[in-house]
């Protein structure tokens, strides 16, 4: 598979997505996703009830914490988790890497243009992506989800949920005044964009970690 991926370029897009391309903005994030993410993880492997010979594919994996686990699910048929940052994307390879397995395959690539053919997966997961997109982009990726499930086939998002409005009051203070420092991530509505583009939502689910809330939104193509 190729590793530049196509749209990736744009000087905006890298100043806003900057921190997940750093060695240090990687590892940075996989302290919070432990702290604040890791439970929110455990339940979306759980609502995917994966069965033996599915295809899964994991749209933007960071370093792979989700990744890892995904990929000891026994008996899939394919097991491949996709990221755009580099920085991101060799944390993951090193973790994989220490612990080998016959299962999972990582490359590079982007939600928007997923080099896979139409109807390839039964399962989509992706996790804390959304968050950073642009509406235009988020619309952009949830068809590109569409496109690459199978009929009957489900998609789990997990999302930054609305926060208590102390915590919510300083983060979007902090997202208008200094996106980096919160990762570039603000909590988005995303009902509409789900209409739009011809999805129902199954199921949804808040999951608290350290004070930090997440959604869990599991939803099939209408
Ligand atoms: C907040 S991190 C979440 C990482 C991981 N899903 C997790 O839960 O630990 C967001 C990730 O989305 C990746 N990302 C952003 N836009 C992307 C795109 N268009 N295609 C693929 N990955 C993307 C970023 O590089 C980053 O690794």
């Amino acid at each position: 598979m190729n590793d530049e991926p196509q749209g990736a370029t744009g000087k905006s897009r890298r100043r806003k997505h900057g921190i997940y391309d750093s060695p240090t903005g990687a590892k940075l994030y996989n302290l919070w996703g432990r702290l604040t993410e890791s439970r929110a993880h455990t339940r979306a492997l759980e609502a995917a009830r994966l069965a033996p010979g599915e295809s899964v594919l994991e749209v933007a994996v960071g370093t792979g914490q989700l990744f890892f686990r995904l990929r000891q699910v026994e008996r899939l048929k394919r097991c491949i988790g996709v990221e755009l940052a580099p920085g991101m994307l060799d944390q993951a390879r090193r973790r994989l890497a220490r612990t080998p397995h016959p299962q999972g395959a990582l490359c590079r690539a982007d939600a928007r243009h997923l080099p896979f053919p139409a109807q390839t997966f039964d399962l989509i997961l992706n996790t804390y992506m959304l968050d950073l997109l642009s509406e235009g982009e988020i619309h952009e990726v949830l068809t590109e989800f569409r496109r690459t499930l199978r009929p009957g086939g489900r998609l789990i998002l997990l999302v930054m949920a609305k926060q208590n409005w102390l915590v919510q009051g300083m983060w979007m203070w902090a997202y208008a005044h200094c996106p980096t420092l919160v990762g570039g991530c603000r909590p988005v509505a995303l009902d509409d964009f789900f209409a739009m583009a011809g999805w129902r939502i199954e199921s949804r689910e808040q999951i608290s970690q350290n004070g930090f809330r997440s959604e869990m939104v599991v939803a099939r193509i209408r």
